[in-house]
Order: C-alpha cells, then sequence, then structure tokens
C-alpha cells in the first residue's frame, strides 16, 4: 500500500481556500446536482477559480439562482445548466449524446437519501443504488470520448462514510428477496460509489484519466428531506422545535464541498487515481467496515469489475 497522500486542508476549509490560487480557465466541468447543496457550492468554487461549470439538475430552471450569481459577482468562469434524471437513463444518454468537445472533469455529486419504502427506477433498479451509482455510471461511460479528448480529465466520486458497514450485496443487490433497509440501500448505494472510481482508475489510466472518490462531511442539506423529525432529532440534525441545528463536527455547504473541489481541480491530487479522501486528506483503510476510513470491501478490485458488469449489463 503505498503512502496516504496528505494536503495542508484541514476538515474546515472551504471550497474556495482549497482552490486558491488554481487557475481553471479553459477547464470545462460537469457537476451533477450542482444546483443547490454541496453540488451549488462546488459549481460555485470551480466557477470563481475560472472554470466552465456546467451544472446538471432535474429541473435546469433550479439553476438560475446560481447563474445570476455569477454575473452578479463578476466570477471569471461562468455557470450554465442542462436537464439530467439519473434515474432515467434516457436523460442520462441524451445529455452524454450532446456534450460537444472535452470534459476536464465529471463531479458525480447528486444524490438521495435514506427512502422510507422500496422504489424502483426505469431499469428496475433500487432507487438509491440507481440515483447514486447506476446513473453516474453510465454519465460516465456515456462521457468517455469526451474525458478522452480532454487528455488529464477526473472523475469524483462522492461517497459517504455510510458506505463502511455496508459491501454490495451481490445476491440480491435490488432487495428482490431480502426485506428493504433504507439505511442499507444507501450505504451500499455509496459502497458502489467508490467501486465505480476503483473500476474507472482500473480502466482508464492509459487515457489520463484518474478517478477517486470521497466523503464530504456531515452538512445539514436537503439530503436529509426523507427523515422524519425524530430521526433527525436523534442523529442531533435538529433541535426540539425542529429547527435544524449544526453539530460542532458538521460542516457548512463551502465546507462541505472542499473535497469535491480537491479531487475536481487541485493540482495537488495530479495523477492520483483510486483512492478515497475525507476531510481534504487520503482516508486510511478499515478492514472490517468499522471506525473512519475507507472500507476494504469497496476498494475491493474483484468487487468493482462485478459491479462495472452489473451496471453495463443495466444499460439501454
Ligand atoms: N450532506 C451530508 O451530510 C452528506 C454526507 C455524506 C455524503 N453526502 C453526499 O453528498 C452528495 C450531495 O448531497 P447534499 O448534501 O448536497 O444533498 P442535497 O442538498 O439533497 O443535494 C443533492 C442533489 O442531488 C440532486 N438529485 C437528486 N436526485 C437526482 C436525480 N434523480 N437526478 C439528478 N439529480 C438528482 C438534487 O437535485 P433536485 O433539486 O432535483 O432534488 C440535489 O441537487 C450526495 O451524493 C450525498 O450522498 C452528503
Amino acid at each position: 500500500m503505498s503512502e496516504l497522500l496528505s494536503t495542508p486542508f484541514g476538515p474546515k476549509a472551504t471550497a474556495d481556500e482549497v482552490l486558491a490560487g488554481v487557475d481553471l480557465t479553459g477547464k470545462r466541468i460537469l457537476v451533477t446536482g450542482g444546483a443547490s447543496g454541496i453540488g451549488g457550492e462546488t459549481a460555485a468554487a470551480l466557477a470563481r477559480a475560472g472554470a466552465e461549470v456546467t451544472v446538471a439538475v432535474r429541473d435546469p430552471a433550479a439553476a438560475d439562482t446560481l447563474v445570476h450569481r455569477a454575473d452578479r459577482e463578476g466570477w471569471s468562469g461562468q455557470i450554465r445548466a442542462c436537464r439530467l434524471d439519473l434515474a432515467d437513463l434516457t436523460t442520462v444518454r441524451d445529455l452524454a449524446r450532446a456534450w460537444e468537445g472535452p470534459l476536464h472533469a465529471l463531479v458525480a455529486n447528486a444524490g438521495i437519501m435514506a427512502l422510507p419504502d422500496l422504489v424502483r427506477s426505469t431499469a428496475g433498479w433500487e432507487m438509491q443504488m440507481a440515483t447514486n451509482y447506476l446513473g453516474h455510471f453510465a454519465l460516465a461511460t456515456g462521457l468517455l470520448p469526451a474525458l478522452r479528448k480532454a487528455g488529464a480529465a477526473r472523475v469524483v466520486a462522492v461517497s459517504s462514510g455510510a458506505h463502511r458497514g455496508h459491501p454490495i450485496d451481490f445476491d440480491d443487490p435490488h432487495f428482490d428477496t431480502t426485506p428493504y433497509d433504507r439505511w442499507v440501500a444507501y450505504g451500499r448505494s455509496k459502497a458502489a460509489d467508490v467501486l465505480m472510481a476503483v473500476g474507472m482508475a482500473r480502466r482508464w489510466a492509459d487515457d489520463g484519466i484518474t478517478a477517486n472518490a470521497l466523503m464530504p462531511g456531515w452538512i445539514n442539506s436537503g439530503l436529509q428531506r426523507h427523515l422524519d423529525l425524530k430521526t433527525l432529532q436523534a442523529m442531533g440534525g435538529a433541535d426540539e422545535n425542529g429547527n435544524r441545528i449544526d453539530q460542532p463536527h458538521y460542516k457548512d455547504l463551502r465546507q462541505g464541498a472542499a473535497t469535491n473541489t480537491l479531487l475536481a481541480a487541485s493540482p495537488l491530487l495530479e495523477g492520483v487515481t483510486g483512492r478515497y479522501f475525507e476531510d481534504n486528506q487520503e482516508s486510511p483503510v478499515t478492514a472490517d467496515g468499522t471506525g473512519d476510513g475507507v472500507a476494504a470491501h469497496a476498494l475491493d478490485p474483484g468487487n468493482a469489475d462485478r459491479l462495472w458488469g452489473l451496471a453495463q449489463a443495466a444499460l439501454p
């Protein structure tokens, strides 16, 4: 195992701090779910550093505020929006086909968490796995020609510490025979995101493409929309009156976007691939999935190849 990569940035560094002095003029970057939450702050920081950022969202009008902010505040880069529903692979294919020119970085950021009931995508996959993983897999593989064109493109897979306790169940990945559990489903989808980066690192290195995964930290955002108040309170994310509160270890959105921007655009990550980061540092491996860091099952090349095969078979 090579030495863990460390950077000068602490856990509460902001995306702007990570990109200070980095000029992204001429770089074209796609951020899924880039109109709000961590994705919105990721897109903003990248555009402030000069990148031409496309935010891919279910409702492109949701990006209007960001587009206007870019104009009003005179960001050196720009923001544009396009339509994407990760759970509908036809919209994914349409976006990939319509993309012209190089793509320097894809930030696979959009996500959903803890859907109370088992829902399936149009492809028949469990909805969190379909949105958080399969849609991004389809998007990245569809955009492969554009990533190749960039010369040294990067894929950033936004995962979560929730991946650790939930290896993919290859016998029943979509809860056909085992009872649905919303946290298991979320955790597996986030393990799949790490495995996606590992699979890309194994296949696309000769094209100069790197792929890494990350945990952004704990951030109060729209992600918790499917949690009832009792659950949110038990997690420490809301007070007794239902107001959202930040625990000391929580990050704000600008801090939550920092590791995204580090992986997408920092020179410190040049040539680095197939790894997992948290708090702007590479994480150690935890063999049994407990504690902090990245679980061994999520970095396992055999699991990555097996999942790659499943996803490829699901593409239209
Ligand atoms: N917040 C945390 O504490 C935390 C911790 C660990 C990992 N993460 C990860 O960080 C990422 C960003 O989360 P966040 O906290 O910023 O949550 P958020 O505020 O809910 O943002 C998620 C974004 O994903 C988009 N999205 C959801 N379903 C989509 C679909 N089918 N197609 C396209 N876009 C879709 C949403 O767009 P709409 O506006 O269309 O819904 C939204 O812009 C997620 O991958 C999440 O798992 C977050």
